[in-house]
């Protein structure tokens, strides 16, 4: 069992330059599209850690070449539905729910049997949601009404295109169904609440056949599907995601001052930023490029004392999912009441966010009001801790780690913060990143 993590020291001054590593989203995705290219396709600045490599892994179990080397990845497709493997192989997706539904979608039209299976963490995960959709398409899951891993899928020949509706403002259920599409002749229809649009953003790259009408809820996408593509390199920008913890590191540290270099900040990414904006943080960008359609740009970050509370739009959930946890501990240490509400699927992550994050804020001495669906936060503008505090983290979800490490790190106190290892997850350098800002760590 690897051993807890100790702080006991707040963060000193610091005024740095850092790149945080890939972009988890983009680099799945990429392992995934090349695998249904035909040809060699190639990604420099591929996220190394275990949701990426669990990626890769199954592609080499279903007989795609998958080469990693040290600058890049490289992997030879052969064409959509092209996967070689045995009947009753079994894959495992890991601790990724990206990976998990994603992958399914390039199984629908293979008719030898697969097992997926996850981690404890991802076995708990609702499956239904893409399932039920895949089912449409013409695929076959065993046994029957499960919702959960493990699971079998059986591909059949005779997949046919769909009409989606996609209401949860989730990107995975909406990419399973645009992967799903590629093996569809025919029109594939998705009505889809606004989520991350990366998946569209790289079939345009590839000239996959899609059309994407946007309205202000909801983005109307067509797809076409049956067809071949060819491969495709891809430079993966730093991830928004894992650069948060440093943002907010920065903000409830004094006198510091922080560049994360080359981040995507697509604005289906950026809720974070938008949020801390407005509850007064000093967040600029700078250097703004576009790279194959994505938005890129180095982040600056001083640390701001004054914090106010938020009443936080619904419309920015689903921008800043993953970094909700991050923006309770700003809300924590804010003047006023803020306010999250519309949250249900938090607790449907890694682990129950919304849960876990108002316990630990409860924890710090912060007063929370919890429902199923949102959460009121008490911040306390001159919130310092002093006692010892403990962080069990049983499903050893990743950002709950790095959120409580970030909360020691500003807020003082005695930490013992169990599971380090699941920083494998998303951002294996993420300890190795704080001690050179100066952070003690034992
Ligand atoms: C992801 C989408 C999000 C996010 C996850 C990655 C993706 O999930 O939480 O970490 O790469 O599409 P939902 O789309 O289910 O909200």
């Amino acid at each position: 069992m690897p051993k807890p993590v100790h702080i006991s020291k707040r963060i000193k001054n610091f005024k740095k330059k850092i790149s945080v590593s890939g972009d988890k989203s983009l680099s799945i995705r990429f392992a995934l599209l090349a695998s249904q290219a035909i040809g060699r396709s190639r990604a420099y600045n591929l996220l190394k850690s275990e949701d990426v490599l669990n990626a890769l892994k199954c592609l080499r179990k279903l007989g795609v070449k998958v080469e990693l080397k040290k600058k890049y990845c490289e992997i030879i497709g052969n064409g959509v539905n092209s996967f070689t493997y045995k009947n009753n192989l079994t894959i495992n997706a890991g601790n990724s729910g990206t990976l998990g539904r994603l992958i399914l979608s390039l199984l629908i039209k293979s008719p030898k049997k697969i097992k997926l299976i996850g981690d404890k963490s991802l076995s708990r995960r609702d499956f239904s949601r893409i399932i039920k959709p895949l089912q449409e398409f013409g695929a076959t899951f065993y046994p029957k009404n499960k919702n959960t891993l493990p699971i079998y899928i059986q591909g059949s020949k005779f997949i046919r295109p769909i009409n989606y509706f996609e209401n949860k403002g989730s990107a995975q259920c909406k990419s399973s169904v645009m992967l799903a599409a590629l093996n569809a002749p025919g029109k594939t229809t998705i009505k889809a609440k606004k989520s991350r649009n990366h998946t569209e953003i790289i079939f345009k790259n590839l000239k996959i056949p899609i059309k994407i009408k946007k309205e202000k809820k909801f983005d109307f996408i067509e797809i076409q599907g049956g067809e071949n593509f060819k491969s495709f390199n891809y430079n993966i920008p730093s991830d928004i995601s894992s650069g948060a913890f440093f943002i907010v590191l920065t903000l409830l540290s004094k006198n510091s001052r922080l560049i994360i270099k080359n981040v995507n900040v697509n604005p289906t990414r950026i809720g974070i930023i938008k949020i801390l904006k407005k509850m007064g943080a000093k967040i600029f960008f700078k250097n703004k490029k576009v790279y194959k359609g994505e938005k890129i740009a180095d982040i600056l970050v001083k640390s701001t004392g004054s914090l106010k509370s938020i009443n936080c739009p619904v419309k920015l959930n689903s921008s800043a999912i993953d970094e909700f946890l991050l923006i309770f501990l700003i809300a924590a240490k804010s003047k006023g009441i803020s306010y999250f509400k519309n949250l249900s699927e938090l607790n449907q992550k890694e682990s129950p966010r919304l849960k876990l994050g108002s316990k630990i804020l409860n924890t710090m001495g912060v007063k929370t009001v919890l429902t199923n669906h949102s959460i009121k936060i008490y911040g306390q503008p001159n919130l310092t801790l002093n006692n010892n505090y403990e962080i069990k983290n049983y499903l050893k979800d990743h950002r709950i780690f790095m959120m409580s490490a970030i909360a020691a790190l500003t807020l003082g106190g005695n930490w013992k913060i169990h599971n380090p290892e699941s920083i494998k997850t998303s951002f294996p350098s993420f300890l190795k990143m704080l001690k050179s800002l100066g952070a003690q760590i034992k």
